[in-house]
């Protein structure tokens, strides 16, 4: 039976009685509106209890962004919770984690990973992200916690600030969940229409077919072309860019592990997808 709860006593509670059992303990925070991508983060978490947490971070959102309107589903959330054997559902509310309030909480920021790619566009975002994060960690002081690799900076940021911390928790990225037509799985793609959803798979397909393993080091020109093929499909593209790995710099020709990343609107959703590539 999965536990709910909601308040930091509560859970520090369950948490000291699980340590002093010599429980291994891992940490899935979510946003909540679960797919099978949120789902597989839960079920690749090797340990003893699983502790997933729903809370839609007001502070992670810019002005003018879907915050409100974000999906709320939380009774089928906590059915597809159970099914995958979750042991603890944590849903603070806002005053739970910012109790000096959102303007006034001290924040966390990992610089430089922070400003470019999707937080160029979305300033604030990465702080937000990092500093509910980094409460979520103090909070639940897990073994090990894992996000998904569709939010590759996301992950990066997050790894960046453990290691800069020295944090003692793993962090595991876990490979995106595809639908059967390449689409990453978000909770974004409700907000397509039918035009918009056939439309959608195409910022899968177009940064699958920048074929960086066959020897190709103009990487500028690969992402423009690519950029077009998204504009000529219908999409506001964003970026698309070929990066190091872990740092998200620019690759140098020497290079071997890069990430393609790409950010694309299609109607009211910003779309984001990325392939690693080593070679
Ligand atoms: O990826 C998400 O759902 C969110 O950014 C996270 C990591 C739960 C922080 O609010």
């Amino acid at each position: 039976m999965m536990k709910i709860i909601s308040t930091i006593p509560d859970l520090r509670a369950q948490i000291n009685e699980w340590r002093s059992q010599k429980k291994t303990i891992a940490l899935v925070p979510t946003m909540g509106n679960l797919h099978a991508g949120h789902l597989s983060l839960v079920e690749q978490a090797v340990a003893d209890r699983v502790v997933v947490s729903i809370f839609v971070n007001p502070l992670q959102f810019g002005v003018g962004e879907d915050y409100q309107t974000y999906p709320r589903t939380f009774e089928a959330d906590c059915e597809k919770l159970e099914k995958v054997g979750t042991h603890l559902l944590f849903t603070p509310s806002m005053t739970e984690l910012y109790p000096a309030g959102m303007e006034a909480t001290s924040y966390v920021t990992v610089p430089k990973l922070s400003n470019i790619l999707c937080g160029a566009s979305r300033p604030g975002h990465f702080k937000g992200v990092a500093t509910v994060v980094n409460i979520l960690l103090n909070i639940v002081q897990p073994d090990k916690a894992l996000f998904g690799e569709k939010d590759y900076q996301q992950l990066m940021i997050i790894k960046r600030m453990v290691a800069d911390l020295f944090m003692p928790i793993e962090i595991i990225g876990v490979p995106i969940v595809r639908e059967a037509d390449g689409l990453a799985m978000s909770s974004r793609n409700q907000y397509l229409n039918a035009e918009q959803r056939a439309i959608a798979p195409a910022l899968w397909k177009t940064i699958d077919k920048m074929r960086l393993e066959s020897g190709e080091r103009n990487y500028t020109s690969l992402e423009n072309q690519a950029m077009q093929v998204l504009a000529e499909a219908g999409f506001k593209p964003d970026y698309v860019a070929v990066r190091q790995a872990q740092t998200l710099e620019l690759p140098t020709a020497a290079d071997k592990n890069l990430v393609i990343l790409a950010a694309a609107w299609l109607g009211k959703a910003r779309l984001i997808d990325n392939k690693i590539v080593s070679f």
